[in-house]
C-alpha cells in the first residue's frame, strides 16, 4: 500500500510524533508513505516529499509539522475538489492519512463522500473535536499555558496587582479551564459561560482583599457583551480571528476602571503551540498515528482514530466533524470551586 499523510489547520505540538507513527507503523508491514506539503494545499498542487524511515527517527519531541500546514479548503471549488482527486492517483495514493482538526477533517469527509479513501487523526490545541476524549496538543499548550500564569503570580504578588492572563482555544474554553484549575487562578472566564461583569469583579475584589493579588485567565472566545475589538478578519474555513479580539487587554481596563486596582494583560498567543509535546501528547499522538494505519490496513476508510476512555478505536468521520466539542456544566461547576 501507498499511504499519504498531511497535517492541516494551526500547528500543534505533536504532529511530529504522529508523522513518526503514521511512517514506522506502515514501513512496518512494509508499506511506504508520501507526506504531502502545507495541508490540502499540498494535496490540491500536487507538493509532496517521500516520507522513510531514516526521516522521521528524531522527530517524535520535535514541535510544529515537518510537513507545515495550512488551513486551505480545497472543497470549496470544484477545481480544487478535482485536482485533488488527481493527485492521488497521479501519485498512486492507496490511502491518505489527514491529521487535523474540525476543518481538516471536515474537509476529509468531503473527500471521503467522493469516494476518496481516507483516514482521520484527530489533532488541536483546542482540544473540541468531536467523539474523541482529548486531543494531542491540548495537553502541551496547556502546560505552556500553566507556566505562563504561575510567572504572572510572581510579579502580580510583587506588584500587588491584577493580571489577565488570555489564551487560546477558539470557541471551546478546554485551554483556560485546564490553565485556571491547575495554575490556580481566582476566575477564569470561558465561552461555554455567559459573562457576568459583577461576578468576574467581585472575585478580582476578594482575591486582592485576602491576599492582595488576583489572577484571571479569560479565553479568546469568549462574548463580552460587546462587538468591540471584533476585525471581521476570517481564515479561509470562515472562522474570526480571534487573537485581534484582545479580550484579555479589554477585561484588564475594565477592571482597573471599576475596581481602581492596578491590571496588566498578557497574551501568550502562538506561544501555546509551539515547543516540544508532552509525555502525554507523545503518547497520544502515537497510538492515534498507529491506529490510523491499523484503520486503513483492516479497509475501515472514512473513519476517524479516536480515545475513547482508556482506548483507541475507530469511528466514522461523519461522527467527529460538524460539531464542537465544548466545555460540559461539570467542569463549569468544578471550576467554581476554586474561584476567589
Ligand atoms: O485552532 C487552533 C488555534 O490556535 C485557535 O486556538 C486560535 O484561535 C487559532 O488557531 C489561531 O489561528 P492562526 O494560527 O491562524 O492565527
Amino acid at each position: 500500500m501507498k499511504f499519504g499523510v498531511l497535517t492541516g489547520g494551526g500547528d500543534c505540538p505533536g504532529l511530529n510524533a504522529a508523522i513518526r507513527a503514521i511512517v514506522l507503523r506502515s514501513a512496518q508491514h512494509g508499506h511506504s508513505t508520501l507526506g504531502f506539503l502545507d495541508g490540502w494545499k499540498g494535496v490540491r498542487d500536487n507538493l509532496a516529499r517521500p516520507l522513510l524511515p531514516a526521516d522521521v527517527a528524531r522527530i517524535v519531541g520535535r514541535g510544529g509539522t515537518i510537513l507545515g500546514s495550512s488551513r486551505t479548503n480545497p472543497f470549496s471549488q470544484e477545481e480544487g475538489t478535482r485536482a485533488v482527486l488527481e493527485t492521488l492517483s497521479a501519485n498512486g495514493i492507496d490511502v491518505l492519512i489527514a491529521i487535523g482538526g474540525d476543518d481538516t477533517l471536515r474537509a476529509a469527509n468531503a473527500l471521503h463522500a467522493r469516494g476518496g479513501r481516507v483516514i482521520g487523526v484527530p489533532k488541536t490545541m483546542d482540544n473540541d473535536v468531536a467523539g474523541t476524549d482529548w486531543t494531542f496538543g491540548f495537553d502541551s499548550a496547556s502546560s505552556v499555558a500553566v507556566d505562563a500564569l504561575e510567572r504572572l503570580r510572581d510579579t502580580a504578588e510583587s506588584h500587588h496587582r491584577a493580571i489577565v492572563l488570555e489564551v487560546m482555544g477558539r470557541n471551546a474554553g478546554w485551554v483556560a479551564l485546564a490553565t485556571g484549575l491547575a495554575g490556580g487562578a481566582d476566575v477564569t472566564l470561558v465561552p461555554e459561560e455567559p459573562y457576568r461583569e459583577e461576578s468576574m469583579l467581585g472575585h478580582v475584589r476578594a482575591a486582592c482583599d485576602a491576599r492582595g493579588y488576583a489572577l484571571v485567565v479569560v479565553s479568546e472566545g469568549i462574548d463580552l457583551g460587546s462587538k468591540a475589538g471584533s476585525t471581521g478578519g476570517k481564515d479561509e474555513f470562515g472562522h474570526e480571528l480571534l487573537r485581534e479580539r484582545g479580550v484579555g487587554a479589554e477585561l484588564a481596563r475594565r477592571i482597573e476602571r471599576s475596581t481602581g486596582i492596578e491590571t496588566r494583560s498578557a497574551q501568550i498567543g502562538h506561544i501555546q503551540r509551539g515547543g516540544a509535546p508532552t509525555l502525554f501528547d507523545r503518547i497520544l499522538a502515537t497510538r492515534l498515528g498507529s491506529a490510523a494505519v491499523d484503520l486503513a490496513l483492516a479497509g475501515r476508510f472514512g473513519e476517524v482514530a479516536v480515545l475513547r476512555g482508556a482506548h483507541v478505536t475507530g469511528i466514522p468521520l461523519a461522527e467527529a466533524v460538524g460539531t464542537s466539542r465544548l466545555v460540559s456544566p461539570e467542569w463549569i461547576d468544578l471550576l467554581h470551586t476554586f474561584e476567589a
